[in-house]
């Protein structure tokens, strides 16, 4: 960690990017114009006036833009990776030297500094906390449970965080609310599905340049995340086969067009892999041995373990090498098998992350649910509640609104009408 005079303190591994990533969390910026009009009305308003705000989130020009708001809102934030993998070093760079927001984050740090850096922002002690993963929210309940007295509420972006959160305060064990950002309608119904359906595409295209059309592509999990790269993957001419464990996603994805397969019936017939289950080992030895020559292997879903990368290692054998920046090949004799960004989130590793439009959605309910749960924190419990229905509608409205779009108004008439019980056949 550094600290100089002039700037805060950080760990990034280049200050000298910090003019390439201005000129890219500018142009974020131009497509965030809902993030905005929040931070505008925070600089009015102070609602987060002297708050420390540790902050676990992928160091994007997206998320620099959230953090910028959050600062304008007078919030003091210091900001750690939420994967090894996800950090664009020119914006940790230009948050650091231009915009003053302590940063820990390296592209590509190894398990041990990933948690010096989430230790770093611990060091802070948070007053509220944003997560994406609950990986700061796990390590303040456990190496650092001394300080949770100090924690007011947090928020939470993704999935499978929620999913770790709900089992934390099913057990009784979470120690202060948090709001799961990521249930709000105009987040996962965005994000998850139309910003990581097409950043998914676009991470697999620039790191291996494959023709997805005519090509058989196989994708775990048709929650939001998995109809978003199907539906995406659909439009640019592949086949696209669905493996569900849930019979209601299962046949949505079969009323949707597509095939419905098992893991195993899949592994012999796909040229590419897609997980976006938020599960374990989904693709794993028994499917790896059915693969074809050539295969290609990516995942969506937050961390790397949909993928039993323990099995593929020791079937290869020590053969393996990188074949192009961001693709490892697997020989595992007489056939090679293509792995993605390591198995991590493939649309943040081997692409930019979700487009700034999306985020937008995603980072104005960030935004107004740190606002939320700064002003009402004394009155909420230690569990996890939906944001509010009052924030998600006022972010679709706002969306609108940008993007020039009216919308009727029910008549009285029709307000009468659909408010009454008397009318029948
Ligand atoms: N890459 C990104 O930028 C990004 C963005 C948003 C969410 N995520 C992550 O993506 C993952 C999925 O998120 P979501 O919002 O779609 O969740 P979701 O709960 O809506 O969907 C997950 C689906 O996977 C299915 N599933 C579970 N185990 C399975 C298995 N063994 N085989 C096949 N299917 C299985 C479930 O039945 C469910 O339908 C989570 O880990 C989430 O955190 C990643």
């Amino acid at each position: 960690m550094t600290t100089t005079s002039a700037l805060p303190a950080h760990d990034v591994t280049d200050l000298g990017l910090a003019a390439e990533g201005i000129r890219r969390i500018e142009w974020a910026e131009r497509e965030m114009p809902v993030l905005r009009l929040i931070r505008e009305r925070f600089e009015r308003e102070q609602p987060l006036a002297g708050i420390r705000i540790g902050a676990c989130l992928h160091v994007t020009t997206e998320t620099a833009n959230l953090m910028l708001a959050l600062a304008a809102g007078g919030a003091q934030i210091s900001l750690a990776a939420s994967n090894p993998l996800s950090t664009k070093d020119d914006v940790a760079a230009a948050l650091v030297a231009e915009y003053g927001i302590p940063v820990f984050a390296r592209r590509g740090e190894d398990r041990d500094t990933y948690y010096a850096h989430l230790n770093s922002v611990a060091d802070t002690h948070p007053q509220m906390t944003m997560d994406d993963g609950c990986d700061l929210v796990s390590l303040l309940h456990s190496e650092r449970a001394g300080q949770l007295d100090e924690v007011l509420a947090g928020t939470e972006e993704t999935t499978t965080g929620v999913i770790r959160l709900r089992a934390m305060a099913a057990d009784g064990a979470l120690r202060f609310p948090v709001v799961a950002v990521n249930e709000a309608l105009t987040k996962h119904l965005f994000d998850n599905r139309y910003g990581t359906g097409q950043s998914t595409v676009d991470g697999i295209l620039r790191a291996t340049n494959l023709l997805l059309a005519g090509r058989n592509v196989a994708i775990a999990g048709y929650g939001w995340v998995g109809r978003g790269i199907a539906s995406r993957m659909h439009g640019m001419g592949a086949h696209v086969t669905v493996i569900e464990v849930d019979p209601v996603r299962a046949l949505e994805a079969l009323m949707d067009g597509f095939q419905v397969m098992t893991a195993a019936d899949a592994a012999a017939w796909g040229d590419l892999f897609i997980t976006a289950t938020g599960n374990v080992n989904v693709f794993r030895r028994e499917h790896f041995a059915a693969m074809k020559d050539n295969a290609v292997m990516a995942n969506s879903g937050h961390f790397d373990a949909e993928l039993d990368l323990r099995a593929l290692r020791e079937m290869a054998e020590g053969h393996v090498r990188e074949v192009r920046e961001n693709v490892q090949e697997f020989d595992l004799g007489g056939k090679r098998i293509h792995l993605v960004a390591e198995g991590r989130l493939v649309n943040l590793g081997a692409a930019e992350g979700h487009p700034a439009a999306v985020m937008d959605m995603s980072f104005a309910n960030q935004a107004l649910s740190a606002e939320y749960v700064a002003a009402h924190h004394a009155e909420l419990e230690n569990r996890v509640y939906v944001v509010p229905d009052a924030i998600d509608r006022e972010v679709a409205r706002l969306k609108l609104a940008a993007m020039g779009i009216t919308l009727d108004a029910m008549t009285p008439e029709q307000a009468a009408y659909v408010a009454s019980w008397q009318h029948g056949t």
